[in-house]
């Protein structure tokens, strides 16, 4: 009893606190709307840099994302991710998320969007630039949706430049919060139980911004009205945000990001539903933003202004926390390791599985069973793997919603082996019952497993790198779109160790 009078005195200090900085948000907006009276900044200026010298504040701190540098090599760490992604872009590179200012940088030096050698070449489409800077609506704004989701990613390597910034998430005239990306603003009219963009408050606009690009996604396959194919970046929130709610639509019109290379399962790739999960945590329906905890108020000089320099607010829990939270930061973070610890508990089981079911697939189909035999094994793997990656690729989802992260990495685990005992009885039926799937334990080694041609791509990739990379940042200065002493300094840092 005493313990349930703690909480509730708590929730109702978190609550009290929500109303005060509710009220310091509304008292902010009004700021903002003195701010607005002249338009000093070109619409489509993307240069972050321009902006200094109106907003230094604002400025410096964006620039602070920088600092957020390494990096973290999931494969080497979990080389069951080489298995489960065989056949697909992720085996060959993939790293935990760093500042925004790298946006740009990674995704010209990750080996997913390979080795171009010219704007018609490489495996990826102008899709993959979607989430990585303000030049992405800038051309949306120009060339309209049609034209800018056809061709290859490299169409654009000397227009896309800048890292994700200014423009991003604000209209410059004004620099009011604004969404700025068509795809977001579609998936929130397919469905009425979403928030109509029209009544979205200022406090739904501080994660709407987010909810720009840390969402599920697919790119849906068109021809435009010119005649191209063109794949369009698109939300599957038409039946819900839930992991059930995307899997029933993915299903319904036979969507697959590729097939499986081992066990030829039509495979989902989740991306990243960080703004879904939110929403089904204790904060996110609580109405406590991503700009509430990634993007707290400073105080400098008694000039109060948002801190934009994005990135994980642990580290800067006075500011980030303590505002709401009336227990010790130890305590706090004791809590949030414990929730990790829960999920990185089912996690590994979920990867275990499902790797495991992935190539005993495999072996299935090399001894001769049929389409109608593994079909049933398949859909389990498909959801198996959907419902794993959906509750780890929201990146600290077991943060953000620490009970649906917890439920969705359960079904993995019963999916993965509801496959495997199915499979079982396969294998015995073709004489392999005694099947162990092939062991590794390094990325390489899982490399070994599924034939990655990992020098090659390095190869390519370099070989990109010292030749076209060059020509298009050339090409972006000439246009004027870009300022080389804005990315001086830079090293490139990658997981491949060029
Ligand atoms: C990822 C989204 C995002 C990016 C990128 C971003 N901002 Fe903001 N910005 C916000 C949010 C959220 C607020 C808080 C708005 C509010 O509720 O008052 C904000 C507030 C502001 C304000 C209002 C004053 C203040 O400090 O609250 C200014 C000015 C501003 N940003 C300038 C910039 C500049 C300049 C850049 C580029 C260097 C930039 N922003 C990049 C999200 C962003
Ligand atoms: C234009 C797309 C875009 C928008 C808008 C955006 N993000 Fe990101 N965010 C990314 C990408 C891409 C990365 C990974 C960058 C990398 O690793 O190179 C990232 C990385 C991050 C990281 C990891 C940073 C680190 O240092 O590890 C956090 C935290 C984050 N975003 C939070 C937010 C929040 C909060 C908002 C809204 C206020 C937001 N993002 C808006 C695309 C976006
Ligand atoms: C209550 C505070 C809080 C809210 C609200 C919140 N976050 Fe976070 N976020 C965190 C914390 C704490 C972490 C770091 C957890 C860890 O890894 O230890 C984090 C981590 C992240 C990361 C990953 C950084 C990395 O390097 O892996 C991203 C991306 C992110 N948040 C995006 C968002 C988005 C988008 C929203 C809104 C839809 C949001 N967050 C809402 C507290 C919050
Ligand atoms: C704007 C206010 C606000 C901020 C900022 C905030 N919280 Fe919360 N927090 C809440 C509210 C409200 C709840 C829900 C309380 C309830 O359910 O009674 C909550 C619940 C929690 C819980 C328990 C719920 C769960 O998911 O298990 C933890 C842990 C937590 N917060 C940690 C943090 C951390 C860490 C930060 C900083 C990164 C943070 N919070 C920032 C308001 C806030």
């Amino acid at each position: 009893m005493k313990k349930f009078k703690l909480l509730l005195a708590g929730s109702v200090l978190a609550i009290a606190c929500m109303s005060a900085l509710l009220a310091n948000i509304n008292e902010k907006k009004e700021e903002t709307k003195s701010l607005r009276s002249v338009p000093k900044m070109d619409r489509w200026e993307t240069k972050n840099e321009e902006f200094r010298k109106l907003y230094p504040r604002q400025y410096d701190s964006w620039k602070k994302t920088r600092n957020s540098d390494d990096i973290g090599d999931m494969l080497k760490e979990y080389p069951e991710l080489v298995v489960l992604w065989a056949g697909y872009g992720f085996a060959k590179d993939y790293n935990a998320p760093r500042g925004h200012f790298y946006a740009i940088e990674d995704n010209r030096n990750t080996l997913r969007t390979g080795g171009p050698v010219d704007a018609k070449s490489g495996p990826m489409p102008t899709a993959c630039w979607t989430c990585k800077g303000p030049d992405v609506p800038r051309l949306i704004n120009e060339v309209g949706e049609e034209e800018f989701f056809s061709g290859k990613w490299a169409k654009y390597g000397s227009d896309i430049i800048n890292p994700i910034g200014c423009v991003d998430c604000h209209n410059p005239e004004t620099m009011e919060l604004q969404v700025n990306r068509p795809h977001l603003k579609r998936a929130l009219a397919s469905n009425p139980d979403l928030i109509n963009m029209e009544d979205a408050t200022q406090q739904d606009m501080r994660s709407l911004v987010c909810a720009q690009c840390h969402v599920e996604y697919y790119f849906k396959k068109v021809k435009t009205a010119a005649g191209k194919k063109a794949a369009i970046v698109t939300l599957p929130w038409a039946k819900g945000t839930s992991v059930d709610d995307m899997e029933k639509y993915y299903d319904e019109i036979n969507f697959k990001d590729w097939t499986h290379k081992i066990s030829k399962t039509p495979m989902l790739k989740a991306q990243h539903p960080g703004y879904e999960m939110w929403m089904t945590g204790a904060h996110g329906r609580n109405g406590v933003s991503c700009a509430d905890c990634h993007m707290p108020y400073k105080n400098e000089g008694g000039i109060k202004y948002t801190d934009h320099n994005i990135g994980n607010p642990l580290d800067n829990m006075d500011n980030s926390c303590m505002t709401c939270h009336r227990v010790s930061e130890a305590s706090l973070l004791d809590n949030i390791q414990r929730k990790k610890e829960r999920k990185t508990e089912l996690h590994k089981d979920a990867m275990e599985v499902i790797a495991a079911a992935h190539l005993e697939a495999g072996k299935a189909w090399e001894l001769g069973a049929t389409k109608e035999e593994m079909a049933p094994v398949l859909m389990d793997i498909r959801h198996a793997q959907w419902r794993w990656d959906y509750a780890v690729a929201s990146h600290p989802a077991f943060f953000h919603a620490p009970e649906e992260t917890l439920r969705v990495l359960a079904t993995a685990v019963k999916l993965g082996g509801e496959a495997r005992l199915k499979l079982s009885k396969i294998l015995a039926k073709y004489g392999a019952i005694d099947y162990k799937v092939p062991v590794y334990s390094t990325k390489e080694e899982a490399q070994k497993v599924t034939n990655l041609p990992f020098k090659k791509l390095i190869d390519q990739k370099m070989k990109f790198r010292n030749g076209l990379l060059k020509e298009w940042k050339k090409e972006a200065e000439e246009k004027g779109i870009y300022n080389p002493k804005s990315t001086e300094m830079v090293k490139d840092k990658t997981s491949y160790g060029q």
